[in-house]
């Protein structure tokens, strides 16, 4: 009976486990049989399987170049920013994984990290700006292209690099207060997915100047190393003061670095030189690993803060803030460029703001943030699901297509206002971008940069990739 069964449970269970659970014949053991019952058990079962299971060297190796073969094969396609997998599979996966918007925030940015630190990031592989199409003057440096990532998206300065890599020209991280502070309560951030949109009010959540300073000095030390400047003070110092021969900030040639700063939340908007000494208290800490410093007055999430964009108390912050840029122990200083609000945009309030841009001496206007009215669904008259109705009117400002309009005219409207006085200030535009033709609009309106979000969190990591792709073939329509 042993003898019948035995060939039939090796088939069936394969012979490791078959060699764990029954006692096997001795003619198959390595060690003399002690188990009398099977002396006698013919081999001719084992010989046959063994015989099946043995692979040949060949194909042995052919198995296995084709396992590495089909693992690199997708390592290069995942880590590509070209790849559509990212916009239509991934997207939609980590919504369904992470159905708090935020979740899946602190996941992307954590997976986006992690995988730099190995060097398994996401990349442009194609190396589509080295044809110089979409090369451009800004603060006299040239930029690769005219893309940039607006703030918010690495709060805390974690991802640069990283971002970086998925083709930006601009990235900008913070923005960050004096003080560390937790923002607002959960859940602050929504997805109104039907429209590609965002309603946050994370209250400028952040974890303090001191540790930005200090995740920044960490990277400039690291590039110091890597280049042959030393870890040392006077490595950072060389790399700092361009011997490297990259901007400071971005360590990219052909890119900039912004780094923003925000006033805490328990200073009061009323005394402007408490408020002044918290901005100038973070430029001290991050500006000299910034190209630019972005000063935002125009968060809806911290209260009283836009408040701050008339003209009288604007002029004193920004006054602060260049005069504090200027002080930093650097070759070159950062330039200063402020982030107003999309929702200040009466004709007294935008004047107000261009009088205080020129008077302080700020080098640039990033126009615009999120709003705090609620613009109409797209397409005109489309149909909002009763929660996402719901969800339209959750307190934080709004972001995403719907603001591309108002951003156009924004931008127009400040150029104008600016070189009408004959400054020439550098403008950025921030509000609804998604494609490569409303990138060419804000441009041809007057801005420098234009600038994304919310189209990367619905496109994923191949926004900037396609954006730019979609800009170069718009010009040479
Ligand atoms: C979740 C979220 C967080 C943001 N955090 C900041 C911030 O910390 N500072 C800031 O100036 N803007 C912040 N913004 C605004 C964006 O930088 C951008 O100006 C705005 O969303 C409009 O652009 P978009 O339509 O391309 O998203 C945030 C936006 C979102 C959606």
């Amino acid at each position: 009976m042993a003898s019948s069964y035995m060939p039939r449970l090796y088939q069936l269970r394969g012979v490791s486990s078959a060699l764990k659970r029954v006692h096997l014949p001795c003619t198959h053991r390595a060690t003399p049989c002690l188990n009398k019952r099977f002396a006698s058990t013919e081999p001719e079962p084992i010989a046959t399987i063994t015989k099946k299971n043995k692979k040949s060297p060949l194909r042995k190796f052919i198995f296995r170049s084709s396992i590495a073969f089909v693992l690199f094969g997708g390592y290069l396609y995942f880590t590509d920013t070209r790849a559509s997998a990212h916009r239509y599979i991934a997207v939609p996966i980590i919504r369904w994984l992470f159905p708090d918007a935020e979740d899946a925030h602190h996941a992307g940015v954590a997976a986006l990290r992690e995988l730099y630190k190995f060097g398994l990031h996401f990349r442009e592989r194609s190396s589509p700006d080295l044809g110089g199409k979409l090369a451009t003057q800004v603060f006299g440096y040239t930029l690769s292209n005219p893309i940039g990532i607006s703030g918010g998206l690495d709060k805390h300065a974690e991802i640069p690099d990283p971002l970086f890599a998925l083709g930006a020209a601009v990235v900008e991280v913070g923005g960050t207060t004096p003080l560390p502070q937790d923002g607002n309560p959960k859940p602050r951030v929504f997805r109104i997915v039907s429209q590609s949109g965002m309603i946050n009010r994370y209250g400028l959540n952040s974890k303090g100047a001191d540790h930005m300073a200090k995740v920044l000095k960490q990277r400039v030390r690291e590039f110091a190393y890597a280049n042959g400047y030393g870890y040392s003070d006077a490595g950072e110092e060389r790399v700092l003061n361009g011997e490297a021969g990259v901007p400071p900030g971005s360590l990219n040639e052909g890119k900039l670095l912004a780094v923003q700063v925000a006033k805490n939340k328990v200073t009061p908007e009323s005394d402007i030189a408490a408020v002044t000494r918290d901005y100038v208290y973070c430029v001290d800490r991050v500006a000299p690993y910034a190209d630019i410093v972005v000063v935002n007055v125009s968060s809806p999430n911290t209260p009283g803060l836009r408040g701050l964009q008339a003209a009288g108390p604007l002029t004193e912050i920004l006054k602060g803030v260049v005069g504090a840029a200027k002080r930093i122990d650097r070759k070159t200083k950062p330039f200063v460029m402020v982030k107003v609000s999309p929702d200040e945009d009466s004709e007294e309030q935008v004047d107000g703001i261009c009088h205080a841009v020129r008077e302080s001496g700020v080098d640039g206007v990033i126009v615009g943030n999120t709003t705090n009215r609620r613009p109409e669904p797209l397409p005109y008259r489309y149909p909002l699901s009763s929660k996402e109705e719901q969800t339209m009117t959750e307190t934080g400002g709004y972001s995403g297509p719907q603001l591309f309009e108002r951003t156009v005219a924004l931008v127009s409207r400040y150029k104008q206002k600016l070189s009408d006085a004959g400054s020439q200030k550098t403008i950025f535009a921030s509000g609804g971008i998604t494609n490569g033709k409303q990138a060419q609009a804000v441009l041809d309106a007057g801005a420098s940069v234009a600038m994304m979000y919310t189209a990367i969190t619905f496109g994923g990591i191949g926004t900037v990739t396609r954006v730019k792709n979609e800009l170069r073939q718009e010009r040479s329509l």
